[in-house]
């Protein structure tokens, strides 16, 4: 043995050292690895236990020799190791992958009821103009819900205006008839009597009357109530905010028209119609053949009103308006039956 042999075997040791690390698939392999090469039984020291063959001159550059060859195949363990580190994390990374393409389970999701949104709608167009919604109780006074709107005991409106009486009066003082209100016209009364003019308010909410319930009525049904009250205010004042509310609803080419009407709480009273929105005006069953539907009652307030609300109609003048909010909503949606808002089915409900 001479140096130069050490060196062959030194060489070829740490060739198949780094062959061996280079292949190894796992810790486990490289630690063998380690052990079988570098370690207390391992073939560098097998190797070097031969040294003391040399002359004692020579060994010292064998152990030159030999310290570089430790330091590769450390250094090659170093780097496998992290390599298989990676590996590991990516083969980890890969068998955990969520794919977030998936589309994910349905959930349940509420949204605004077809009433309640065709409310809110009228709200913002009449919000436009200054109007702001107040509320108003559905048990309402008899006084409140007929006798202040000029429609007293005797009047024949109260035929088709029946409705459940809730209290009668028994004689106390204060005592007052409630009934469930057959309209959001009482709202005129309290917006009046709560605040100064101008006025600008509409009172939405449920109403009732003793019906017989079809297709397009209801026991239970929803109105929506304007009441505007300042001076000079005229009848052209209407109809330029209906002709607006129409054509934010119903379309800029809406058709509109005001037909004399009548109710005790108004005068002059008017019917405002628009062009048929099925037949755009030709002619429909919708429309009964005239092209024109009727989507609300108004008119001027009649001063006995405006007196009964605590205002002087020598300085005052208003107008009313009211329509029905399901009506409105199923012209809006096509919806051929008053009663599927009420019937809680959800297959409506979700359709719209
Ligand atoms: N209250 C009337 C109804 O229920 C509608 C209406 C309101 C008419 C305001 C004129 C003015 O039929």
């Amino acid at each position: 043995m001479d140096v130069a042999s050490f060196n062959r075997q030194l060489q070829d040791l740490q060739d198949r050292a780094v062959a061996s690390i280079a292949a190894a698939d796992s810790p486990a392999a490289l630690e063998a690895i380690e052990s079988a090469m570098l370690g207390r039984k391992g073939e560098l020291k097998g190797l070097l236990g031969g040294i003391g063959q040399l002359p004692a001159e020579d060994r010292p550059k064998v152990g030159a020799l030999a310290n570089p060859v430790r330091t590769a195949i450390e250094q090659a363990l170093a780097e496998r190791r992290v390599g298989l580190e990676a590996d590991a994390l990516d083969a980890r990374l890969r068998a955990e992958a969520e794919d977030v393409t998936l589309p994910g389970r349905p959930r349940w999701r509420g949204s605004l009821h077809p009433l309640r949104e065709t409310e809110r709608e009228i709200a913002r167009v009449f919000g436009q103009f200054g109007f702001v919604v107040v509320d108003s109780p559905e048990v309402e006074s008899d006084e409140l819900n007929f006798e202040a709107l000029n429609i007293p005991a005797d009047h024949p409106s109260r035929d088709l205006w029946d409705t459940i009486y809730v209290r009668e009066p028994v004689g106390r003082e204060s005592d007052e008839r409630l009934l469930l209100r057959t309209h959001t016209s009482p709202g005129q009364i309290r917006a009046m009597r709560g605040s100064e003019p101008p006025i600008r308010v509409l009172t939405p909410g449920r109403c009732y009357r003793y019906e017989a319930v079809d297709a397009s009525h209801g026991f239970e049904f929803f109105q929506i109530e304007g009441l505007m009250v300042d001076e000079g205010t005229t009848l052209a004042h209407l109809r330029g905010l209906l002709d607006a509310f129409a054509h934010a609803l119903f379309g800029a080419d809406r058709a509109t028209r005001f037909r004399p009407g009548y109710y005790p709480f108004t005068e002059p009273s008017v019917a405002f119609d628009i062009g048929c929105v099925v037949c755009e005006g030709e002619g429909c069953p919708a429309c009964k053949r005239s092209g024109w539907m009727t989507i609300l009652g108004a008119g001027m307030v009649h001063p006995v009103v405006l007196r009964n609300g605590g205002i002087d109609p020598e300085r005052y003048q208003g107008f009313a308006f009211g329509m029905g909010t399901d009506r409105i909503a199923m012209l809006r949606y096509a919806i051929t039956d008053i009663r599927a808002f009420l019937a809680d089915d959800m297959r409506f409900l979700e359709r719209l």
